[in-house]
């Protein structure tokens, strides 16, 4: 499973690219508000920290102006994937993008029905919405469980991208489910690498370290 950082802060996206952590980034119209000055700007910054795919979601509503957003957003970089929403107006956007051969990544993917609709119009990559499931009580890793099943079904290619991650137990369940992508915040990304009794085990190993030097 690929590890994306769902964020647009230069800060930890660069702290997590020099650590060769991630292998991918998604942003949206919210995360990228978070950070200062111009977006597109904030994009282009990304771009030259991180070398995996980079999602940029365009914000028109209509087809021909997701499309014209998604090849004005791919000027910024070769590895830029237009993300555009899951609306019947956004279906026709991937068909197009999809047959200039533009990535694309379906977002707000709520339903195992939405997520198949998106790969048959040529969608690169999917993301189902886990956290935002679980806020409204409806289990959000069954939708990934779901899609998973559906997509090995039929051999469909499009990469599944688990979005909208809250903590470690979303990433382990989507890798065990066999989802393409996790996509989390950093302090998710940071918690994978931890454990209390590897920090205990260093601990007790330099305790043990020092006593030799008394001998
Ligand atoms: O990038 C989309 C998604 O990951 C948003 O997450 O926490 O705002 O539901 P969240």
């Amino acid at each position: 499973m690929k590890f994306f950082l769902d964020t647009a802060h230069i800060p930890h996206l660069r702290e997590a690219a020099e650590a060769g952590l991630i292998d991918g980034v998604t942003t949206n119209p919210s995360l990228l508000a978070k950070e200062s000055g111009d977006p597109i700007q904030t994009v282009r910054e990304i771009a030259k920290i991180v070398e995996g795919p980079i999602s940029a979601e365009v914000v028109s509503l209509d087809a021909e102006g997701m499309v014209r957003e998604g090849l004005e957003l791919r000027k910024i970089a070769d590895n830029i994937v237009v993300k555009i929403p899951m609306t019947l107006e956004g279906l026709k956007a991937i068909r197009t993008l999809s047959l200039q051969n533009v990535p694309t990544n379906c977002t707000l993917i709520f339903s195992p029905m939405q997520a198949l609709m998106a790969a048959k119009a040529g969608a690169s990559m999917v993301s189902p919405f886990v956290g935002r499931l679980d806020d409204i009580q409806s289990p959000g890793m069954e939708l990934i469980e779901q899609i998973v099943d559906i997509f090995t079904n039929y051999a469909i290619e499009t990469e599944v991208l688990v979005a909208s991650i809250r903590g470690p137990m979303h990433a382990l369940e989507a890798a065990r489910m066999g989802a393409d992508i996790a996509t989390m915040p950093f302090a998710v990304l940071q918690s994978l690498a931890k454990h209390p009794l590897t920090d205990a085990g260093i601990e007790s190993f330099l305790r043990d370290w020092e006593k030799t030097k008394t001998k």
